[in-house]
């Protein structure tokens, strides 16, 4: 009999130690690993520098609160949000993105928000009223009021953003709805219409920000210049911690009393969150993008050609290998796991792979060959 709750549909595997990019159950099984804790741990399990950063933290103070002034605070916003914005530091991605809607309605004194059907933003109300995913709000009503939701990459939802709108929040690729890119024609439509409504532009980064993509933040991509920028998930590498991000521009909507958290920027997460930081450089980062177009060229050439597979989507390490109906993403995750891999899923029957950034070429061609066989195998058994 557990004593937790059963939110999570967990499998019966305790992973109980990590290295590099491999994982140690309780029996002493190995697993190469495809999801980086979803999308957290994008330099691994026992990078050195975010170690030693942490350790050395920890020996000195691990906790102060945010009424002192904090260099290692001040270190990691400069290099999170580079000159043209400022940071305020929370614990998680739902977080983020409830600070994000208040700094929105704030700054702009209007109350409507625009975000998407597909999207996921968190779990708490705010964030869960901007998530267009209907299963997870269930049971919860009422939700928190005006709030509007358009089709993801439909130029039929540019007209929801007017006059009356404090900000549109959107995933520059959808990553719990099933890894759908953002069209970058409509990404750019939707900045222009914000720009000419005077409404803010959300960029929730939380799942393809920290190099996840190929680059700093996703909308990078596509030369978007959001107003706001929400991060969590692979800034802490495995230690709590999450930001928004907004331009200098509009500093007086976050004046002293405006906005909290005991916990935020804590000083073990940024300790790990600078070991990041500092190593997510332009060179780590063309190393990101050499990876990703060897796995694309496996993905296109090999594993789209599948019977089991309808279509692959997705950008730079952030992969969504769309099976087909008569293929459950939920077998053959459970199969890879025998195999020693573990892969996730996202919404519509999507097999989802965040693999640490630092895996070598090497073993991420090995995953993609469990997948491969488990993926052959499963339309010869159901044929
Ligand atoms: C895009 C996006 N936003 C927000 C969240 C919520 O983050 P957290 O679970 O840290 O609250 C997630 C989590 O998966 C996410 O993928």
């Amino acid at each position: 009999m557990s004593n937790i709750f059963n939110t999570y549909n967990q499998y019966p595997i305790d992973i109980v130690a990590g290295h590099d990019w491999h994982l140690t159950d309780k029996n002493g099984q190995t697993y190469l690993d495809f999801t980086s804790g979803i999308g957290v741990c994008n330099f691994g399990y026992s990078n050195e520098q975010i170690t030693d950063n942490v350790f050395e933290q920890a020996t000195k103070i691990w906790h102060t609160s945010n009424l002192y002034q904090s260099q290692l605070t001040e270190d990691v916003a400069g290099l999170l949000a580079g000159p043209y914005k400022l940071a305020f530091f929370c614990n998680s991605g739902t977080e983020a993105n409830e600070a994000a809607m208040k700094f929105a309605r704030k700054t702009t004194g209007r109350s409507k928000m625009v975000t998407f059907h597909n999207s996921f933003h968190g779990r708490t109300y705010g964030a869960m009223s901007l998530t267009g995913n209907g299963a997870i709000k269930v049971g919860y009503a009422p939700l928190v009021p005006d709030v509007t939701f358009g089709d993801y990459n439909s130029n039929s939802a540019l007209s929801l953003i007017d006059d009356q709108t404090a900000g549109v929040i959107l995933e520059v690729v959808q990553g719990e709805g099933g890894v759908i890119n953002g069209k970058p024609d409509w990404l750019t439509k939707v900045q222009t219409a914000c720009h000419q409504a005077g409404a803010l532009l959300i960029i929730d980064e939380v799942q393809t920000g920290i190099g996840r993509t190929g680059k700093k933040f996703a909308y990078q991509h596509y030369n978007l210049n959001p107003d706001v920028v929400t991060v969590a998930k692979g800034i802490g590498n495995g230690l709590p911690l999450g930001a928004m991000l907004g331009k200098k521009k509009f500093a007086a909507t976050f004046g002293p009393g405006s906005q909290g958290t005991t916990f935020g920027g804590n000083k073990l997460s940024l300790a790990a969150a600078k070991g990041v930081l500092q190593q997510l450089t332009p060179s780590f980062l063309a190393m990101v993008d050499e990876k990703a177009a060897s796995v694309w060229n496996y993905l296109n050439e090999t594993i789209d050609t599948l019977p089991a597979v309808e279509s692959i989507s997705g950008l730079g390490l952030m992969i969504g290998v769309h099976l087909s109906p008569v293929v459950d993403v939920n077998d053959v995750i459970t199969q890879l796991q025998a195999k020693g891999l573990l892969t996730l899923s996202a919404k519509y029957n999507t097999l989802r792979l965040l693999p640490p950034l630092v895996m070598t070429e090497h073993d991420l061609k090995k995953g993609l060959d469990m997948i491969t066989d488990v993926l052959e195998s499963a339309v010869t058994t159901t044929a």
